[in-house]
């Protein structure tokens, strides 16, 4: 519940700090703008993080005054059901928070077609926020999109070799890699290649992926059996396409839905695990030889959504920071996330921001109001 918390009490504290302005204009008028709500509006969230990605949304709507309709995903409806049952609880008056679980497109789609809904959010896959942004636009609602990524995670030869290890690892694996910003790209500098393979695999057969009831593991289940149909498909993909499996490859045991913690290396960037999104505990390693070659095959992706970089060397840093196209860049670190700093794609990763105040413009329409201030002889 601390995320959860978190976000909801920050976004709490813009609800009356978030106002218009008086604008100076020329002839005889007083002019302001107000930020009024955008309305009624339809969030759609996906299973991967069910109760942030509803803080994340709800956070922001309802701070700037709209109600909300909100649908989970089918495989997690029961903690945004809770959280429904809470604000009723603590008085939210009626109507003001709905949450309507179902399917996509039944549910999903009733109400992004639905006349009476201003504007729709969306968090999920590339492929539906396609469709989604569609069938909104037909009506011209407002949208804002979270999609998918292939992040790229570049290792350069000075980096602090642990650290990067470390980092790099967690950016794939966490949350057994169901994770829209996963760094699943890993560049790493020719020179420190074959080390930073050798110990990415032997963290891999580390790990401990069982049920994630029991403590001490580190990697769960995938959460059904359509990903995890869908992992597996794409890890014989990458097999067949000549990838090099370093460990891992197959379903782990005979129970569940679990992976094996999978490293590629030799990988290409035209394979299929260099260009489509897993979603799974599969990291892709490729080799790289020099900066503008790297900025180049990273930002050679449809997506946009989040860069590592790990250098000792603040030039290099600064360069692809500002050279890499995506909403996010970690120097050093991976998966850093405040509530103050926004967060959204560039490219097919989508458009708009969460979090921190850009997160609020997606929420409020901004109004004009011009009174003609009366002249005495007139
Ligand atoms: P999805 O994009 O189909 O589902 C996300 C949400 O959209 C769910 O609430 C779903 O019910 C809803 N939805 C589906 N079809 C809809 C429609 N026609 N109209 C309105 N809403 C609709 O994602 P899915 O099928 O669960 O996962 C497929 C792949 O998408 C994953 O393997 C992963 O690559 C990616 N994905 C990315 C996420 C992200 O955080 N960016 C989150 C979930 C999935
Ligand atoms: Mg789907």
């Amino acid at each position: 519940m601390f995320w959860f918390d978190y976000f909801c009490r920050y976004y709490a504290g813009w609800a009356d700090k978030d106002h218009g302005k008086t604008v100076p204009v020329d002839g005889d008028f007083f002019a302001y703008t107000r930020h009024e709500p955008v309305g009624i509006c339809g969030q759609i969230i996906p299973w991967n993080f069910p109760l942030l990605m509803q803080a994340w949304k709800l956070g922001p709507a309802l701070a700037m005054g709209n109600t909300v309709v909100m649908k989970p995903a089918e495989q997690t409806p029961l903690t945004a059901l809770y959280v429904a049952g809470l604000a009723a609880e603590v008085g939210f008056p009626p109507g003001v928070l709905n949450v309507l679980p179902g399917y996509g497109p039944t549910a999903g789609a009733a109400i992004v077609q639905n006349p009476a809904v201003d504007k729709v959010a969306f968090t999920g896959s590339t492929e539906i926020g396609t469709i989604v942004s569609q069938e909104a636009a037909r009506q011209l609602k407002r949208v804002s999109m979270e999609l998918g990524g292939k992040s790229p995670a570049i290792v350069f030869a000075d980096a602090d070799m642990d650290a990067a290890v470390a980092n790099t690892y967690f950016g794939v694996f966490f949350n057994g890699g169901q994770c829209c910003c996963a760094g699943t790209r890993v560049f790493v500098e020719e020179q420190i290649y074959d080390e930073f393979v050798d110990r990415c695999v032997a963290k891999a057969n580390e790990q401990k992926v069982g049920d994630p009831f029991i403590l001490g593991q580190d990697q769960g289940p995938q959460v059904d059996s359509d990903q995890h149909e869908k992992i597996l498909q794409l890890i014989n993909v990458g097999k067949k396409e000549g990838a090099k499996l370093c460990t891992g490859g197959g379903r782990k045991g005979d129970r569940g839905y679990y992976v094996q913690p999978t490293v590629f290396a030799d990988v290409q960037d035209n394979m299929t695990i260099a260009r489509d999104e897993i979603f799974g505990p599969v990291m892709s390693i490729l080799k790289f030889k020099g900066l503008d070659e790297v900025v180049e095959r990273a930002n050679d992706t449809i997506y946009g959504l989040a860069a590592g970089v790990y250098t000792q060397d603040i030039d290099k840093a600064m360069h692809l920071s500002n050279s890499l196209r995506a909403g996010t860049i970690w120097i050093n670190s991976y998966d850093i996330f405040d509530a103050a700093a926004p967060f959204g794609g560039y490219k097919a990763s989508g458009h708009g921001r969460e979090k921190g105040q850009d997160g609020l413009h997606e929420y409020t329409e901004v109004k004009t109001v011009f009174i003609k201030i009366p002249q005495k002889n007139s």
